[in-house]
């Protein structure tokens, strides 16, 4: 049977046709594999912070998903004090070992939270063994010591530290903890001088919350210029960033970017979430004390988030990260507290058991329009 034209046309036609969707299911194909982390990637390290249930427990295809997605991996709370020395002779490793190996096997930017700070650290810390406060030599030792096992344990490992965090009370100056108490100011430049001997490659950080706040600007301003006066070497700035819908101004935000930077320190965003819950009486800090009875008015979403509240949360998203992009050259990294909606701690802070949406990954770890979102900045 002779082939005629028609059919010829018709079927290099069908044939064009099955290639050109070919070609688009793997363009689309490809796009599904590209993460944040390849979009970014000229920009800054895209992070994600792990906590034990998801390193110990992963929900199917959540690791391919961080592996995916970010290339900077923060641990959640198994780095902390009352976690990993929660006596004076017992290391418990298990967690922040398995949290290493996941980030190297992925190549990532490893940040070490947190060697000195005043929460989630148990209180024997700060006594002898009959119960009295140390003494300024005899805590810093003890701070020295713990210093030294922890950062010297994944010397040349982990490539961010933060060496303290929250030291500063808003716009009251030194926040009144312990290591202020029993130490004094300069607890932070002992902090970084233990922390630059045990891991001398290591970025080290200084990290706190509400970094907006022209008190707390001017403050870290201050501890920075200090800190290099008396030859304390300090990389960099964490600014947590646990936001909101209508908080922070981003205009004192960018301020506090530009501050930081102009000391010639690098900006790390290191705990981006987006509250999408109804503020809870004035409370638009990250001060973990804090906590506020359970009401339904405060959980307003059980079910969902509506398709309005969906697009507020990636229009806003997207103003933070056009922000951050016009900062691109100050700010080296912008790590997420988490990954999907459903293991952040906004579920449970400042108002315990509501439903929050504050990720750019929901609950079945879909990509929500937050996601699509900031990555069309980069598309
Ligand atoms: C939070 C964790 O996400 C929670 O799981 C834990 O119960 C409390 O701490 N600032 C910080 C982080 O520096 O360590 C805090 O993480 C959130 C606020």
């Amino acid at each position: 049977m002779t082939i005629n034209r028609r059919t010829l046309l018709k079927r290099s036609a069908l044939l064009a046709a099955a290639l050109a969707t070919t070609k688009q299911n793997a363009i689309a194909k490809a796009l599904e594999q590209t993460g944040l982390k390849d979009l970014y990637k000229n920009d800054f390290y895209i992070g994600t912070a792990i906590g034990n249930a998801r390193l110990n427990n992963p929900p199917a295809g959540f690791n391919a998903l961080v592996a995916r997605e970010f290339n900077a991996m923060t641990m959640e709370n198994d780095m902390k004090w009352e976690r990993v020395h929660p006596e004076p002779e017992k290391w418990v490793w298990d967690h922040a070992d398995k949290f290493m190996a996941l980030g190297e096997q992925h190549g990532m930017y490893m940040v070490g939270h947190v060697l000195v700070w005043h929460s989630q650290t148990p209180r024997w810390v700060f006594n002898d063994d009959a119960g009295q406060p140390l003494s300024r030599e005899a805590l810093l030792a003890r701070m020295k010591s713990h210093i030294d096992t922890l950062a010297g344990r994944y010397r040349g490992r982990v490539h961010a530290w933060d060496v303290v965090n929250e030291a500063v009370d808003e716009d009251k100056g030194w926040r009144k903890s312990p290591w202020f108490n029993q130490i004094g100011p300069d607890f932070v430049d002992h902090a970084f001088r233990y922390a630059r001997e045990a891991a001398p490659e290591a970025h080290l950080l200084y990290n706190d919350y509400n970094m907006h706040n022209p008190g707390k600007r001017e403050f870290v301003v201050d501890m920075i210029k200090r800190l290099k006066k008396n030859g304390v070497s300090i990389d960099g700035v964490g600014m947590q960033g646990h936001v909101g819908l209508e908080y922070p101004d981003i205009a004192e935000f960018e301020k506090s970017i530009e501050a930081f930077a102009a000391e010639g320190v690098a900006v790390h965003i290191t705990e981006l979430d987006l509250d999408m819950l109804p503020v809870a009486w004035d409370h638009i800090g990250a001060e973990i004390s804090d906590s506020f009875e359970y009401s339904d008015e405060l959980n307003p979403y059980p079910n969902g988030l509506p398709a309005d509240m969906e697009e507020k949360l990636a229009a806003r998203y997207a103003e933070w990260f056009k922000l951050f992009l016009k900062h691109r050259d100050k700010i080296a990294r912008v790590t997420f507290w988490g990954t999907g909606d459903s293991e952040s701690w906004k579920n449970d802070f400042p108002v315990t058991g509501r439903t929050n949406y504050p990720l750019l990954f929901d609950r079945d770890y879909q990509r929500k329009p937050a996601y699509h979102a900031v990555a069309a900045l980069k598309k």
